[in-house]
């Protein structure tokens, strides 16, 4: 049994993981600035609190916790970080927590820290081409990403790999792909596109339309909560110290995305393609090193996750109309 922190744990994947690592036998502690919006966590403990204030990462990093994982960001989907309205809190939030847990993780005797990157942090100029996007390791410089919370990311990483290099830290870094599955933000302007599609599907009447921001040709790949967390674990319990991909190969269009969700749904509906923030033109995971360093991919097909994430947006969207539907018939 480990002693382990989770920051972020209120959040889509953090929540996941403090049910997976309990699961696995685990003392959890968890800190977020808020409680999990869907599901009451089974944490040992949960902190409400702010990681960029010292003085709460001093008292939830108290003691040499056998593992940290680190997810705690100021985030979202393309509508929260591609707009450029939220660059600086964006950078000034992100950036802090990892300052500031990396520096008490080291001053308390933490070894073993599992950041959270991302594949924003791969260069523009190597994603233009949406059938044949680049996003192998090694291809992460010359550095250019294409949001400021890629350069967070990438930024962040080189934090966490100085530790290593200068205080014999312990650091595993995966660069997650679009991760998708139940308990994720659907709503709001956080929520990225395999959920904004599930909710607008299951808007939508029959033989409706689903806006769709840009062509749809855009190309990205999509990981199932399950599966990210699989590779998380592996590669907390491997000796490989780089930052590594955890995503998926299966590469589909925006429009495929939404077919997939109107086939699941068993909807017919037309795509409405509007303007809106876009990112890059085409991105998919590149599972050599993965492959070659875990000894592992990725398998679970993309419509099955897709089916089970529809299923609990789907329940949501019906639960909040007859909320609103009970609350407009209360004051009729
Ligand atoms: P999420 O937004 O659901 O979770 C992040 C959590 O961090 C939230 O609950 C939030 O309240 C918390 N947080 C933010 N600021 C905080 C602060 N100052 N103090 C304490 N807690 C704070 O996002 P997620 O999808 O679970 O992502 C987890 C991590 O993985 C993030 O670092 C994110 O950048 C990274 N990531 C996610 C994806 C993805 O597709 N979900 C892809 C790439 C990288
Ligand atoms: N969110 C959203 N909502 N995206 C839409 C929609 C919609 O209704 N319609 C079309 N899209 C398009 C976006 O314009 C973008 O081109 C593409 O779908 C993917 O958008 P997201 O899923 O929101 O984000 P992303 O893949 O560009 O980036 C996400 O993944 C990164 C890791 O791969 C984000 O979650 C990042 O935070 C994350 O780091």
């Amino acid at each position: 049994m480990k002693k382990i922190l989770v920051c972020g744990a209120g959040g889509f994947i953090g929540g996941h993981l403090v049910k997976r690592l309990k699961a696995d036998g685990h003392w959890v502690r968890g800190v977020d600035l808020k409680q999990h919006e869907f599901s009451e966590l089974p944490a040992d403990e949960f902190v409400i609190g702010d990681l960029r204030e010292q003085s709460v990462c001093r008292e939830v990093l108290d003691r040499p916790f056998d593992e940290i994982y680190q997810l705690a960001a100021d985030m979202g989907g393309a509508g929260y970080i591609f707009t450029g309205e939220q660059d600086a809190d964006v950078m000034h939030n992100s950036a802090t927590i990892n300052l500031n847990v990396v520096h008490q993780a080291q001053k308390v005797g933490v070894h073993k820290i599992f950041y959270s990157s991302s594949a924003c942090m791969y260069p523009e100029y190597n994603q233009l081409d949406p059938d044949n996007p680049k996003c192998a390791e090694d291809s992460a410089y010359p550095a250019a990403p294409d949001s400021e919370y890629g350069w967070e990311k990438l930024f962040s990483e080189r934090l966490y790999l100085s530790y290593a290099r200068n205080y014999g830290m312990q650091i595993r870094i995966g660069r997650f792909h679009n991760i998708f599955g139940e308990e994720g933000t659907w709503q709001g302007g956080r929520e990225k596109s395999p959920a904004a599609l599930c909710r607008k599907v299951a808007e939508a009447p029959d033989g409706g339309a689903i806006e769709v921001w840009g062509d749809g040709l855009q190309t990205r790949s999509f990981l199932y909560i399950d599966e990210c967390l699989e590779a998380v674990r592996r590669l907390m319990d491997s000796n490989f110290a780089e930052p590594i991909n955890i995503g998926s190969e299966e590469m589909v269009t925006i429009n495929r995305l939404a077919e997939t969700v109107m086939e699941v749904a068993g909807k017919s509906l037309s795509l409405k393609h509007i303007e809106g923030p876009l990112g890059v033109r085409g991105r998919n995971s590149d599972n050599n090193l993965i492959r070659e360093k875990l000894g592992w991919e990725p398998t679970m097909p993309l419509i099955d996750g897709i089916r089970k994430t529809y299923q609990w947006i789907s329940a949501q969207v019906e639960r909040q109309h007859s909320q609103s539907a009970d609350r407009s018939y209360g004051t009729a």
